[in-house]
């Protein structure tokens, strides 16, 4: 089987891969956190710099890790989009270089899909395991994307053939955790920190709103929360009241909030017979709703992808919402993650999956109109 040499310079991390199908032999991440942390966010111009310097000593890794040459490679892979423009473009212009230097075709790659699709990677050492996991997606399966810069749900009908259900309409899950860690002064990025101060709060003290619950679709919204919370951690600041303790509990409540909102939308879907909004269930069906008339969903699979799928908390929660609709419905989903957290962030090992798939239908791109898309969507690449 081919193997294929991924970049993915998308926002703040420089990552590069060597994939065989769905196995990863390596997966370099050089992150650039430490850079970013004093800006409360990424700063484009230090990330096109950081990609830069990082690329060459990167793809050397990833080949030495791999214990493969360039002879080896069948293809080298990139991320067209979507992410910051800056970061896109130096990836993309190292990997026309390395593709005209050592003679290798060009696979030009959607980091949503790469995202939605990273359950798919397979360690390298568990061979039998990756025997048994061959061809074992049960189609249709609803991919979860929760990241700094995406919160999508996506219907995965089979490899190449999506469909978006919703979307968050202002912010996603991690940026909304992101910004309100700055205002605690947390650095950045902030969700991990506060998944840690969470585990370490009490539940309940304070009640955030409940976003998009009135409208009838599978939406998600996060920039009612960032106001809240931002009120709020004023408030406590102006009385000083802001102590250890309280931001722990702080965190513990903002983290539900935000996935809440994912769980509540989640068993919309799953309640919605045909998946389309003109379906979504009403409070009073709702209200109703005993296993005789609860909908068997046509989805067979939950998956999350995404750096926010790192978070212990968001997977349980997740994981009693479908056994909640297991014991309604006689169905269980099983909810998928990637194998690995490295896995879950920006990385390379991903977009190598994804290219995969793409080198076998041979759908290579064009190296003189191969250009950055910062705004691709996962509708427009079949
Ligand atoms: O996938 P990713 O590396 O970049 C994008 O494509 O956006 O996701 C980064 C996001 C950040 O917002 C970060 O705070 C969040 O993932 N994140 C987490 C955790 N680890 C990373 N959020 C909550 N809990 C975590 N453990
Ligand atoms: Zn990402």
């Amino acid at each position: 089987m081919s193997f294929i040499l991924a970049i993915d310079t998308s926002c703040d991390e420089t990552s590069v891969a060597v994939t065989q199908g769905r196995v990863v032999l390596s997966n370099i991440i050089a992150s650039q956190a430490q850079i970013h942390q004093a800006y409360g966010g990424v700063f484009p111009t230090l990330a096109k710099q950081a990609h830069r310097d990082n690329l060459p000593a990167a793809v050397h890794s990833a080949l030495v890790r791999a214990r493969v040459s360039w002879t080896n490679i069948s293809a080298i892979a990139v991320t067209q989009g979507p992410g910051l423009a800056p970061a896109l473009e130096v990836g993309i212009a190292y990997a026309k270089q390395l593709a005209v230097l050592h003679n290798k075709p060009l696979l030009a790659i959607n980091h949503i899909e790469a995202h939605a699709l990273s359950p798919l990677a397979l360690p390298r050492a568990r061979q039998e395991q990756r025997e048994q996991a061959r061809g074992s997606a049960n189609w249709p399966i609803l991919s979860l994307v929760i990241s700094g810069g995406h919160s999508e749900f996506i219907l995965i009908e089979k490899i190449g053939h999506y469909r978006k259900l919703g979307y968050t309409i202002d912010d996603a899950a991690g940026e909304c955790l992101d910004k309100v860690g700055r205002l605690l002064s947390l650095g950045y990025p902030a969700g991990p920190l506060l998944e840690q101060f969470a585990k370490q709060g009490r539940t309940g003290r304070f009640v955030f709103p409940k976003a998009m619950q009135d409208q009838a679709n599978f939406n998600l919204s996060y920039s009612g929360l960032k106001t809240f919370a931002r009120n709020q951690i004023q408030q406590l600041e102006a009385n000083q009241q802001l102590d250890r303790q309280t931001v722990f509990d702080f965190a513990c409540d903002l983290q539900q909030a935000v996935f809440n909102q994912i769980t509540y939308k989640l068993e919309r879907i799953l309640l919605s017979p045909d998946l389309t909004q003109a379906a979504y269930p009403s409070r009073h069906f709702l209200k109703h709703l005993t296993s005789a008339t609860t909908p068997i969903t046509p989805i067979n699979e939950v998956w999350l992808g995404g750096g926010v799928a790192a978070n212990i908390a968001l997977r349980r929660q997740l994981r009693t919402t479908l056994r909640k609709y297991a014991n309604l419905s006689g169905k269980q989903l099983p909810l998928r993650v990637p194998y690995h957290k490295r896995l879950c962030g920006d990385n390379a090992a991903m977009i190598g999956v994804v290219a995969g798939f793409k080198y076998q239908r041979q759908e290579f791109a064009t190296p003189s109109s191969l250009e950055r898309r910062p705004n691709l969507s996962l509708d427009v690449i079949h």
